[in-house]
């Protein structure tokens, strides 16, 4: 078919984003366009956008500027902004860079086929609304072709929690979960196409409410589908965490054993500050209560240092949560002052001091990262192949812990899982050879 139109997507921010960006080449594939690598053949380009830091959200103008050869050279190019940017900034996006044609907010993506319809050639097309219809529910079925063997579902939207730092409840607007027969149905089509490890997905995953039993009912749906192996979920609220879900940690064996538990500081003034509406000594019975019911649980977490009102000593709380803690793996960010948040008007943090803690937290998680993968070595992990390697022979996949792991398997295929042992351990991976 040499006549179909080529679409680019580019993804920044979260994995909500990569998994919006797949539905939104899917919902423009009724529009006649086929994806492709590379914006310089494109006669559509989306940026999918993530606003929770300012560096994220400059970067969308940045990037636009460089379209600016391609707009001039194919004046029927068309150049959409979709995501979070586009629904913080809505049409001031299109006064700043006007070769924008078209804007749409995270919720109306459904209606993007008759966005692109109406956008161009000087015509432009925004839709930054947040309508009662679930856009997933008017999203085109997805389709069943075959791939890879991991996939993420988005399960939940939005977020109520209204953290004082963050753009989220604005961007994405309120919390809201999907009816679980709607996932399920989308996870056993997935586990149709070769999916074998599915990902939930929600601003606030365990906040979901759509079946019987929240998250942890949800998890438990899934797990009777047969094939699909492995069950993840991302990102929780400590508030949110209940004992069914608590306990899915222990029982459920398709749930793994690694759970992303942002606490964001180590300070009880600073949660209070950052209304996350619980207490240091509150998170650390949650992670007690976690290991207790899955001993071997690998944590991650997010951290913000630098958040206005923070001292020293509010820092070395931080850091002294961490070692009492001990993560497998962290994101840590220095506060970003965002527009409209409650935090954007307070004192704020010298740059320079902000930027010597984030260096001192960062060190302190390198080396937790680097023990939780060291203390794999001898091993025996379960590994689902994702990719061949880099070496003849080689394959490539996640642990159980989400540890990258190459070992030379040349009869392995993507989608299986093989017991391996772990023989070493490089700087972001582990490798092994198999023991099945
Ligand atoms: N819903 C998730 C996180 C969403 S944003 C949760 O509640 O944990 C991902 C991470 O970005 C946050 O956990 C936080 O660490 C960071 N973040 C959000 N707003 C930020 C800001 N204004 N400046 C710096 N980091 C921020
Ligand atoms: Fe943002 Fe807080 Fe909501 Fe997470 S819980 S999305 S950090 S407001
Ligand atoms: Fe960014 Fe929006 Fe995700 S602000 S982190 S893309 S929800």
């Amino acid at each position: 078919m040499g006549d179909a139109k080529k679409l680019y997507i580019k993804t920044y921010g979260c994995q909500m984003n990569v998994y919006d960006s797949e539905r939104m080449a899917e919902a423009l594939g009724g529009q006649g366009y086929e994806p492709t690598g590379t914006p310089d053949d494109a006669d559509m380009i989306l940026l999918n956008t993530c606003h929770i830091r300012e560096k994220a959200a400059e970067k969308v103008y940045s990037e636009l500027g460089r379209f600016k050869g391609l707009k001039a050279a194919n004046p029927d190019l068309k150049i959409g902004v979709a995501g979070c940017v586009a629904q913080a900034e809505g049409e001031e996006i299109m006064r700043r860079q006007p070769m924008v044609d078209l804007v749409v907010g995270p919720q109306s993506y459904h209606r993007l086929p008759e966005l692109e319809a109406k956008a161009g050639g000087g015509a432009k097309a925004l839709d930054t609304d947040f309508p009662q219809e679930d856009k997933f529910d008017h999203l085109a079925r997805r389709p069943k072709a075959s791939r890879g063997p991991t996939a993420f579902l988005t399960v939940q939207e939005g977020c109520d929690k209204f953290c004082a730092f963050c753009v989220v409840p604005y961007t994405r607007g309120a919390e809201a979960s999907r009816p679980a027969e709607r996932i399920l149905e989308e996870a056993r089509d997935l586990v149709e196409r070769g999916v074998r490890e599915i990902t939930l997905l929600g601003q606030n995953v365990n906040a979901y409410h759509g079946a019987e039993g929240g998250l942890a009912g949800l998890i438990w749906a899934l797990e009777k589908i047969d094939g699909l192996e492995r069950i993840r979920f991302t990102t929780s609220h400590p508030n949110d965490m209940d004992e069914a879900l608590i306990e899915a940690h222990g029982t459920c064996d398709k749930l793994m054993p690694y759970l992303h538990l942002p606490v964001q500081s180590g300070s009880d003034k600073m949660l209070k500050a950052m209304n996350r509406k619980h207490t240091r000594d509150q998170y650390f019975a949650l992670i007690e209560r976690l290991r207790a019911a899955r001993p071997d649980l690998l944590l991650s977490g997010d951290f913000i240092v630098g958040f206005p009102g923070e001292t020293g000593a509010d820092f070395e709380d931080t850091m002294d949560l961490v070692r009492a803690v001990g993560y497998g793996q962290a994101y840590s960010f220095k506060y970003s002052p965002r527009p409209g948040t409650p935090a954007a008007e307070r004192a704020q943090v010298e740059p320079e001091v902000a930027t010597e803690r984030l260096y001192r937290l960062q060190e302190l998680l390198g080396q937790q990262q680097r023990a939780a993968q060291d203390a794999m070595l001898g091993r025996t992990v379960k590994v689902l192949f994702e990719k061949p390697g880099r070496l003849e022979g080689q394959m490539g996949g996640k642990s159980e812990y989400l540890h990258a792991v190459h070992v030379h398997a040349p009869d392995a295929q993507r989608g299986d899982i093989r017991a391996v042992k772990v023989t070493e351990s490089a700087a972001n991976s582990l490798g092994g050879t198999l023991a099945d």
